[in-house]
């Protein structure tokens, strides 16, 4: 009898992790947060401000950063900023979920097809920053790569 009693705690356990798993899977949302931008990734080249991706002043040492992620590269490549900049970065992927990684940085994202991506940084150090691709994309993932200088 005491067997039964113990077989049937632990399949409780299961059972309520289980549970637990299916509601943050499913409950929760795991896709992406509600408050992200969406844009129609067939159409992303005619779709502002990506008809026009590059590095724009907005303002008194603040730009705009519209970029481009496509299988297996970045659009514009190799940009430069100046130093001290508060860069916003204005981001979508043009096929599959790519990431933007920008190493000695915080920034560590994922870009997916249908949204747009934010994100503000400010460049305090000068240098290049290699910014990297950390989802896996396809054959070419690994040579995903660009360069950010700051000067
Ligand atoms: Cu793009 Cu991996």
């Amino acid at each position: 009898l005491d067997e039964k009693i113990w077989l049937t705690i632990s399949f409780g356990i299961i059972m309520g992790f289980m549970l637990i798993t299916g509601y943050q899977a499913f409950a929760l949302e795991m896709g992406p947060p509600s408050n992200m931008e969406t844009i129609d990734p067939q159409k992303v080249d005619q779709t502002a401000p990506f008809d026009n991706p590059g590095v724009k002043e907005i303002g008194d040492n603040e730009y705009e950063v519209v970029m481009t992620l496509q299988a297996f590269g970045f659009t514009p490549n190799n940009i430069e900023i100046p130093a001290g900049a508060k860069v916003t970065f204005i981001l979508t992927s043009k096929d599959v979920v790519h990431g933007f990684e920008v190493a000695g940085t915080n920034i560590n994202a994922m870009v997916m097809p249908g949204h747009i991506q934010k994100i503000t940084q400010t460049f305090d150090k000068a240098g290049n920053y290699l910014v990297i691709c950390n989802e896996y994309c396809g054959a070419g993932h690994q040579v995903m790569s660009t360069t950010i200088t700051v000067k």
